[in-house]
């Protein structure tokens, strides 16, 4: 039984954990499989949307058997839920974390939904993260990026008034592939680090970054790190490679074998980064 939530998988790690985006059972098999080769803690997470496709219950069941099952601490997390029926949909299929993300909301109604949901979730022994500040799209320009950037004065008002356990903060990161290099905000962040009292911060939109920025960010107080578009462009490069090398095979058993073990390798790289790589970019 190693399925753990979001708080205990944050605070037993010196570095930061990944988080990785899941979408059928062999992305989960990789992502548990990575976190066994590198013998670190490990965040399995499926999105709203994808958690709300028809017959996806069964993904995320699988998702907490397998974390049940793991040799390493594993959490299973709903990602970017704007809704409380979906939270509570995640916590009935066993979910050890749900994210409500109210970032979109005027900043009471933000604290109004975080709550609502925090309540229920902490009486059942699951985590929660919030946003604050929306992710800047691919097509932003500068000045939109920054307006959509945590205030560092709503966090000390937010955390004043919820008792989440993790906050995802906005300081230039974005969902995605990036259009040109990431200009992340690290003052920001430091600034943000410095009022919200030890709750563990999270970096979305991993995929692009670099490992200076990476290692920049956990200096300052990132916890968790989110990677989805990898596990995409990882899963699917790996099909087409193995499809491509005997594509008369069809190979329903070999490919999603393929998938699964290039899933593995890359968020095993990812974990180590994090957890300890990072120090050797520390300036
Ligand atoms: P990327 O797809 O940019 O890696 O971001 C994933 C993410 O932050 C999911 O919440």
């Amino acid at each position: 039984m190693a399925l753990v939530t979001l708080k205990e998988i944050l605070k037993e790690h010196d570095g930061a954990v990944g988080a990785f985006s899941t979408y059928d059972l062999f992305s989960a098999q990789g992502i548990i499989q990575g976190g066994e080769e590198s013998g670190l803690p490990v965040i399995l997470m499926i999105g709203h949307g994808p958690l709300n496709q028809p017959g996806n219950d069964y993904v995320g069941q699988i998702m907490v058997q397998l974390a049940r099952e793991a040799t390493v601490p594993a959490c299973v997390f709903l990602d970017h839920s704007k809704d409380y029926a979906t939270c509570m949909r995640a916590m009935k299929l066993g979910f050890s974390a749900v994210m409500i993300d109210g970032s979109h909301l005027p900043l009471e109604e933000n604290i109004a939904i975080t709550n609502k949901v925090t309540e229920a979730a902490h009486a059942l022994g699951v985590s929660v993260e919030a946003e604050l500040g929306a992710l800047a799209g691919l097509e932003d320009g500068e000045e939109a990026k920054k307006a959509k950037m945590t205030d560092p004065a709503h966090v000390e008002e937010f955390l004043g008034k919820t008792s989440v356990d993790a906050l995802a903060v906005s300081i230039g990161n974005a969902h995605g592939l990036y259009k040109g290099e990431p200009k992340l905000d690290f003052e920001r962040l430091s600034t943000i680090e410095k009022i919200s009292h030890g709750v563990p911060l999270v970096l979305h939109g991993g995929t692009g970054l670099t490992p200076e920025q990476f290692a920049r960010g956990v200096q300052r107080g990132i916890k968790k790190i989110n990677i989805g578009t990898e596990v995409k462009t990882t899963y699917i490069g790996a099909f087409i490679d193995t499809h491509e090398k005997n594509v008369s095979a069809y190979d329903m058993v070999g490919i999603p074998q393929a998938c699964k073990n290039a899933v593995a390798a890359m968020v095993r790289d990812k974990l180590e980064f994090f957890a300890r790589g990072y120090r050797d970019l520390i300036v």
